[in-house]
């Protein structure tokens, strides 16, 4: 009917709009017709909607379920291959403080992590870690493993409390990858695996999960003046340049150059200021690869109820530590970026 309609309509042009069949029809059907016209087509356009609604919500099924079972043969090679002998895993390297429950949580956790081939834990404390300790972790990192080549477990003990111990050079390293971690931070193991692929295609960059940025505040002939950016900043700016060490990974030569290759000065710094051996350890990664550090995506847990960050001269003596070991370097060698490291198994929309 429609189509003869419009062929009609047509005639009646061709013949000069004389005549039009569909102009006396529409006059006959009269005004409640049109309308009911009107409601059937759009009937017929909701139920077209909802087909096709159906049919994308089958199709999210289908491929959320191939996902899952990988029953479409799309079974790539697992990231867990990463995790092969010959390619190596990560050394936990973990830095406590007199919180040995935190400590107790954190390591059982890391040892349950596929990637881990060996925990070191960071000690200062003047009193040596008790013997009940040792062989509660060293049981609990056998308990937890899940890899068929159990962790590493040690404590590497210091004589003197002081921040640069974090970073100090570990001999019997089987790994190249340093995770660096303090003991009230958990990162799920699959965010940890994620995060070391990624480190895996840039090896001498740093890669982490807690972004932070400097801001130009002055500028005056040749001396410039800079500003910490928290994680606020980051936040509404989506620009960051260094990646904090209480939960990266970077490259094992770091330990060796922020012990024996960095300015003395710097480490002297870390330890009267007991503070910023990070922003010490940002500054020598960015200065070596003159390029940015790599943020991940990735929730992390920080189990204890507070930490230095809570303190309230903390943000000051950030932007201070900066400024001082900017001019240290006599230039400031952080090169900030806007790339985030996403898992794309994770994203819905491409
Ligand atoms: C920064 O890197 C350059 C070039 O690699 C090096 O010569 C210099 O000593 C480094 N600066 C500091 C303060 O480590």
């Amino acid at each position: 009917m429609t189509t003869l309609n419009l062929i009609a309509i047509r005639d009646g042009e061709n013949n000069g709009g004389f005549y039009s069949p569909a102009k006396e029809k529409a006059s006959i059907r009269g005004p409640y017709q049109h309308r009911f016209h009107i409601f059937w087509r759009l009937r017929r356009i909701a139920k077209l909607k909802f087909f096709l609604l159906v049919f994308c919500a089958l199709c999210g099924v289908v491929l959320f379920s191939s996902r899952i079972s990988s029953s479409f043969g799309w079974n790539v090679h697992s990231p867990s291959s990463a995790f092969s002998p010959s390619r190596g895993g990560y050394t936990v390297l973990m830095n406590t403080w007199k919180r040995n429950s935190l400590l107790k949580q954190s390591v059982a956790h890391y040892a349950s992590c596929r990637g881990t081939d060996a925990i070191h834990v960071v000690w200062s404390e003047s009193d040596r870690p008790s013997d009940s300790l040792k062989t509660y972790l060293r049981k609990k990192v056998m308990a937890k493993s899940r890899a068929a080549l159990k962790p590493n477990f040690k404590f590497d003990v210091n004589e003197e409390d002081n921040l640069n111990n974090r970073f100090k050079p570990i001999k019997d390293l089987r790994t190249d990858a340093i995770f660096s971690v303090d003991d009230d931070v958990i990162v799920p193991c699959d965010a940890l695996d994620f995060a070391f692929t990624t480190w895996q295609t840039a090896p001498s960059s740093m890669v982490g999960f807690v972004p932070r940025m400097h801001w130009l505040s002055e500028k005056k002939d040749t001396h410039a003046s800079y500003y910490y950016g928290g994680w606020w900043s980051v936040w509404w700016t989506g620009s960051y340049s260094m990646v904090l060490s209480k939960a990266a990974f970077f490259h094992r030569k770091y330990l060796d150059m922020y012990t024996n290759q960095m300015p003395a000065s710097i480490r002297d710094y870390v330890t009267r200021e007991r503070n910023c051996e990070d922003i010490a350890m940002s500054l020598l990664v960015a200065n070596a690869t003159a390029a940015p550090p790599i943020w991940v995506k990735g929730k992390i847990h920080e189990i204890g109820s507070y930490g230095i960050s809570s303190l309230q001269d903390h943000s000051s003596k950030r932007h201070k530590c900066l400024n001082d070991f900017v001019s240290l370097y006599g230039n400031i060698p952080l090169v900030s970026t806007n790339v985030k490291a996403v898992d794309a198994r994770n994203e819905w929309f491409w």
